[in-house]
């Protein structure tokens, strides 16, 4: 008995001596119905037993095969179990990390390389950053660094500049000793305002913000002669 594609006669066969060896071929069906929609029909008698298998029919019959991905035996329960991919390495080459899963199977480069590890010298190490761009993101940032002090120095000289000439201003003014007589007024109607102050006030002394009306008492002049500047106002009869 011989797959008839794969006997080809030759007259030799009768008169050699030599051993003939023959594939043989057993061709066989479940044929208890004529194919698998029907089988299915009947689960007691289908002879397709394990999950992930497959039915096709053949021979006026059918017969039962695992799904690929799967092997095993199809005809009993269980039979058809995950193929281990890792294990066979001829048909699914991988040349480091192989881990197997459901169906599938994962071949990974070692930690700190990339590259193609189902090729054999496949995966190459890792350089995020070369020699180079380290050189150019560190003096960067350390310019950067440097831009930033000069910056906020520049700033403190500015602000400590401002703190003292108003401090000279408040003293050319006779601030001092106008602080030092404030004791003797009645300080709960008179106070010495920050320039913050009168800016917040006066929206930054806007032109509309100018009161000129008869019922405010208007400033005169004022007398620099004297330790403290004396305000000369209108006199206002009737009241304090
Ligand atoms: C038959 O077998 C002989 C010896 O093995 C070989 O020389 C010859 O080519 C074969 N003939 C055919 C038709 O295959
Ligand atoms: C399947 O087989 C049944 C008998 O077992 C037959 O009656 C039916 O025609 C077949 N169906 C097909 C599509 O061959
Ligand atoms: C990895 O190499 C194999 C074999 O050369 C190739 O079939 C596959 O497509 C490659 N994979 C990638 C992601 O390049
Ligand atoms: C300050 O003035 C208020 C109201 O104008 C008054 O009630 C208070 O007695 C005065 N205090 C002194 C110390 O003059």
């Amino acid at each position: 008995m011989a797959d008839s594609n794969w006997f080809h006669y030759n007259k030799s066969y009768l008169t050699g001596t030599e051993d003939l060896e023959v594939q043989l071929v057993l061709v066989w069906a479940i044929r208890n119905v004529g194919n698998c929609s029907y089988a299915r029909r009947n689960l007691i008698d289908y002879a397709c037993r394990s999950a992930n298998h497959d039915c096709s029919n053949f021979q006026a019959g059918y017969l039962c095969s695992c799904t690929k991905e799967y092997q095993g035996n199809p005809y009993i329960s269980g039979g058809c179990q995950d193929v281990n991919e890792c294990d066979l390495k001829d048909e699914y080459p991988c040349f480091d990390n192989c881990k197997n899963t459901m169906r599938s199977f994962v071949c990974s480069c070692p930690r700190g390389t990339k590259g193609n590890a189902t090729m054999n010298d496949g995966c190459r190490k890792k350089y995020i950053f070369t020699f180079a761009l380290k050189i150019i993101i560190g003096t960067s940032i350390g310019a950067l660094f440097v831009v930033l002090a000069c910056f906020g120095s520049y700033l403190l000289v500015q602000k400590t500049r401002l703190i003292k000439a108003k401090q000279r201003f408040f003293e050319q003014n006779g601030g001092l000793p106008l602080q030092q007589q404030m004791g003797s007024f009645n300080t709960t109607t008179f106070k010495i305002y920050s320039i913050e102050e009168l800016e917040q006030a006066t929206n930054k002394f806007s032109e509309e913000c100018i009161l000129n009306h008869m019922n405010v008492v208007k400033l005169l002049g004022c007398c620099f002669e004297v330790k403290v500047s004396v305000h000369v106002y209108e006199y206002i009869s009737n009241g304090t």
